[in-house]
């Protein structure tokens, strides 16, 4: 899972803090980085583990019958291990913002994929549902191979998360089951749709595949494409899930929240995306479009991401984050203030995203899709 969710909104984890000092990255400062819990960073997630265990999936048998069975064929069961094509990655040579900001990349996507190996282990340890329990047990396989073969790549820069310590120490979250539902289900398509169009970016332009783990998003986000799939199902099994008023806002928030977080968080990596050739904004429009588009399976509604105050509002939001982080570098009482005018502006351009009106359409009998782009 690659939850962007309401976890993240100012960047203490920022490489920002790492950019023009000398302080090398260790294990243990990997560690303490993926503990942080800021609205800009993965964050560990509970839920009642009973009222999801109570799911009946009579109402999409056929369509989840198709799923697990895909699942269970595991056709990635030998894709998450270095081989040939994992060619000698040069840390020592690599230009240093950029490894800083390649570096927390990594970290936290590998703290996120594991957020979602925690999440979905624990519910298959404390259900007795037997659909449930088999779904959430084939998404903990693949998260913790997606969160090992991340751990893999940092431990030849001489660096790795502590997993073991994160789900003893790491704060849990706590989130109702519809929230979990909302929030993972964007979560694992958004991760589908940035794997993908990175990867197919790659493809055209070779000469910017600066590392090895690049070649495997392919397969990769395939992974997440089914767990996003899995969701919309058991958003489905409830229609007033996406029917209810309260329901419809809770779902505009949350598809406000993840793309706000993951523009602000994508654009604290400005070197990284050079270095992948790749205009972060170009990026983060493609991103959404293609999630949106996808999302149309289940969700009754998209965001009109084409709205002029819908850039100027992200904007906004990225504009706010900058000052919250400078506030945080400079402390005392002006960073103290710093900060607190940055929050109440990051508040107010939220509040101008969640104002513009979304873009009503028809959903599909079946919610069923193939990973097409
Ligand atoms: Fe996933
Ligand atoms: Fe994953």
């Amino acid at each position: 899972m690659n939850i962007q969710t309401p976890k993240d909104l100012n960047g203490h984890a920022s490489p920002t803090a790492l950019h023009g000092t000398n302080e090398a990255m260790t294990s243990e400062k990997a560690t303490d980085v993926a503990m942080q819990d800021t609205l800009l960073t993965p964050r560990f997630y509970t839920t009642d583990f009973n009222e999801l265990d109570a799911i009946n999936v009579e109402n999409v048998r056929h369509d989840w019958d198709t799923l697990i069975g895909q699942m269970e064929a595991d056709p990635n069961k030998g894709h998450f291990k270095k081989n040939a094509d994992w060619d000698t990655v040069d840390w020592d040579g690599m230009e240093p913002a950029l490894r800083a900001e390649f570096i927390d990349f990594l970290i936290s996507s590998c703290t996120a994929e594991f957020s979602g190996c925690v999440l979905y282990k624990e519910m298959k340890r404390r259900g007795s549902n037997p659909d449930i329990t088999q779904l959430f047990q084939l998404m903990a396989r693949d998260e913790a191979r997606h969160a090992g073969f991340i751990n893999d790549a940092l431990r030849e820069a001489g660096i790795a998360v502590n997993l073991g310590f994160l789900t003893q120490q790491k704060k849990y979250t706590y989130f109702r089951p519809k929230f979990i539902y909302y929030a993972t289900y964007l979560s694992e398509k958004i991760g589908y749709a940035r794997y993908i169009t990175i990867f197919r970016h790659l493809e055209k332009h070779p000469e910017h595949r600066f590392h090895p783990i690049f070649k495997w998003f392919e397969e990769w986000c395939n992974d997440e494409f089914s767990h996003g799939e899995a969701f919309a199902l058991l958003i489905k099994t409830d229609p007033k899930l996406t029917e209810s008023r309260q329901n419809r806002l809770w779902i505009k928030f949350f598809l406000t929240a993840v793309y706000g977080t993951m523009w602000v968080r994508d654009h604290q990596r400005p070197v990284f995306h050079e270095a992948l050739g790749v205009d972060v904004t170009w990026y983060g429009m493609e991103v959404f479009r293609k999630t949106s588009e996808i999302s149309k399976q289940i969700y009754p509604f998209t965001l009109d991401i084409d709205h002029p105050r819908f850039r100027k509002g992200l904007d906004k939001l990225q504009d706010a984050n900058v000052q919250i982080a400078a506030g945080k570098r400079q402390r005392g009482i002006t960073g103290k203030i710093k900060q607190f005018i940055g929050t109440a502006r990051a508040a107010a351009a939220f509040a101008v995203l969640y104002s513009i009106p979304v873009v009503h359409h028809e959903r599909p009998a079946s919610t069923m899709m193939e990973p097409a782009y």
